[in-house]
Order: structure tokens, then C-alpha cells, then sequence
């Protein structure tokens, strides 16, 4: 059993051996910092290792948000080489849980933004409930995604959409984010809904669970997310990056130089 208390994760395990994690940092809309990518990447090994549990979910605190990105706070002071490890880092805790040896869903229970729409796509399915808002602003604060977002959004709405979602940065709802194919479901609560397809999965053969999930994975390749964590870093040396968080913490509009 997963009985570890982590400062930034909550965890529990049912008699089903559905287990949840959820991340808590409510008063930063659950932002993923340094803590929680360690406190995930312990997690993850411990979950993988536990034959009591059989399929993990995966929520964010409080029903404002599931996770409203990076820790925009934490890497705002960033050059391009700090940049590019906290990209590689992000994609690797990221890719444990795509290549975890039992199923994980994602419940979708509010904002699901940059690194949080992310992670929610690194899940093997995604859940949502009816008041999510999904999207990938990065641009807005002169980014690009930098956990594997360029890549997995591709393999799950295709070129244009991921395109159109990438480069406007503009949220989508639950509705839209259904009628795309960035998630599975939706429903009046996120967690309920996960929880539904969870007691579905678990009755089946947990090998046969496990093989699927590398069945399926094993059509990725590795070269779209290197490239990723090159172009994410070179962004951390430029005006525009500065201009958008500054403006991010100013709460107000950002204005682009394009340097
Ligand atoms: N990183 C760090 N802090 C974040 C954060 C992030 N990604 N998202 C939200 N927060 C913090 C805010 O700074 C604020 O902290 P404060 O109370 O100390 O000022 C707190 O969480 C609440 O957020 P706030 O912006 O006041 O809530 P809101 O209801 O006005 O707006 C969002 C909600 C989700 C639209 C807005 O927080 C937002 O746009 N977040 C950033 C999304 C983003 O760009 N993510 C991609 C990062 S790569």
C-alpha cells in the first residue's frame, strides 16, 4: 500500500485498488513546482511496484482546478540551459506515467492549462467535468509547451486542431475538448465519471492491462520531444518570455516585441 505522505500529493487507496492522487496546492490552482514533480516522480515508483493497486486517477485539490500549469513563479528567472533541464525532467516524470504498467486517468476537475493540460495528456484517458476549461497558453507568456504537450496533443486531435490550440493559446470547454478527442468523457463531476470507467478497467486482466498500455505506446518516437526541450529553452532568453510573466504577475495584458 501507498502510505507515504507527500508534501504537495494526497493519496488513497480503495478495496478495488483504485488508487487517487491528488495534487495539492490549491492557493496556486495546484501549479506544478519542483516538489510536485518529486513528489509524483516517488509516487509513480511506488504506485508501479504496488500489485494491490491497479489503476491510478490522477485529480487536482478543490474544484477550481486541476492544474493550471508550471509554477510560472518558479522558472521566471530561468536562462535557456535551466530551461531546457526543467523540460527534460518534466518530459521524463511526464513519459513514467504514460509508461506506467497499469492504466491512469486523468479527472479533469476545473482549469487543465499548459503543464496541467500536459500531465492530463500524459494519462491513458482523460476525464473531465462540465465546467473544465482546457488549453495551452504558453504563447501568451512567450512559450511553447515543454512537457510533451507538442507531441501527445498531435496524437490525440491531430496537426490542425493541436495547431490551432498551440499557437492561439485560447482555452476550450469540456464540451469542445469532448467533441475534439482531447478527452473521453465528461460529466457533472469529473471524479465520478473517472471512477465509472475506473470500476470498468479494474475488472479486467491485469497483464493483459499492462501489455495494451505497451502495445500502444510503443508507436512514439523519441526525436519530436527532444527537439521539444531545445526550442522550449532557447524561449527562456528572450524578451518576450519576460514581458509575458512579468505581465502574468502584473495581471495585466502582455505586450510583445517579438525579441
Ligand atoms: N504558476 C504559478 N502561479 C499560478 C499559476 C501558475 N501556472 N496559475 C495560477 N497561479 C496563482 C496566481 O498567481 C494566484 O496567486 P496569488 O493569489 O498569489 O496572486 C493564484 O494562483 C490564483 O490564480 P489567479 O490568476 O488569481 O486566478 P484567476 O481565477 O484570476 O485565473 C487562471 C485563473 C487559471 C485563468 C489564471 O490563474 C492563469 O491564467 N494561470 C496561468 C495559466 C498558464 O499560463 N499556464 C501555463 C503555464 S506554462
Amino acid at each position: 500500500m501507498i502510505n507515504q505522505t507527500f508534501e504537495t500529493l494526497l493519496s488513497k487507496v480503495d478495496d478495488e485498488g483504485i488508487c487517487v492522487l491528488t495534487i495539492n496546492r490549491p492557493e496556486k490552482l495546484n501549479a506544478l513546482n519542483n516538489q510536485v514533480f518529486m513528489d509524483l516522480e516517488l509516487a509513480l515508483s511506488k504506485i508501479s511496484n504496488d500489485e494491490s493497486i491497479k489503476l491510478l486517477v490522477i485529480t487536482g485539490a478543490q474544484n477550481k482546478a486541476f492544474v493550471a500549469g508550471a509554477d510560472i513563479k518558479e522558472f521566471s528567472e530561468f536562462d535557456s540551459e535551466k530551461a531546457r533541464n526543467l523540460s527534460s525532467r518534466g518530459q521524463q516524470v511526464f513519459q513514467k506515467i504514460e509508461d506506467l504498467n497499469k492504466p491512469v486517468i486523468a479527472a479533469i476537475n476545473g482549469f487543465a492549462l499548459g503543464g496541467g493540460c500536459e500531465l492530463a495528456m500524459a494519462c491513458h484517458l482523460r476525464v473531465a467535468s462540465t465546467n473544465a476549461r482546457l488549453g495551452l497558453p504558453e504563447v501568451s507568456l512567450g512559450l511553447i509547451p515543454g512537457y510533451g504537450g507538442t507531441q501527445r496533443l498531435i496524437q490525440l486531435i491531430g496537426r490542425a486542431k493541436a495547431l490551432e490550440l498551440t499557437l492561439s493559446g485560447r482555452f476550450i470547454t469540456a464540451q469542445e475538448a469532448y467533441q475534439i478527442g482531447l478527452i473521453n468523457h465528461m460529466g457533472e463531476s469529473a471524479m465520478d465519471e473517472a471512477m465509472k470507467l475506473a470500476k470498468l478497467i479494474v475488472k479486467q486482466a491485469p497483464l493483459a492491462l499492462k501489455n495494451v498500455i505497451l502495445a500502444i505506446n510503443s508507436s512514439d518516437s523519441i526525436h519530436g520531444y527532444q527537439n521539444e526541450a531545445k526550442l522550449f529553452g532557447e524561449l527562456f532568453e528572450t524578451e518576450d518570455f519576460k514581458e509575458g510573466t512579468s505581465a502574468f504577475f502584473e495581471k495585466r495584458k502582455p505586450v510583445f516585441s517579438g525579441k
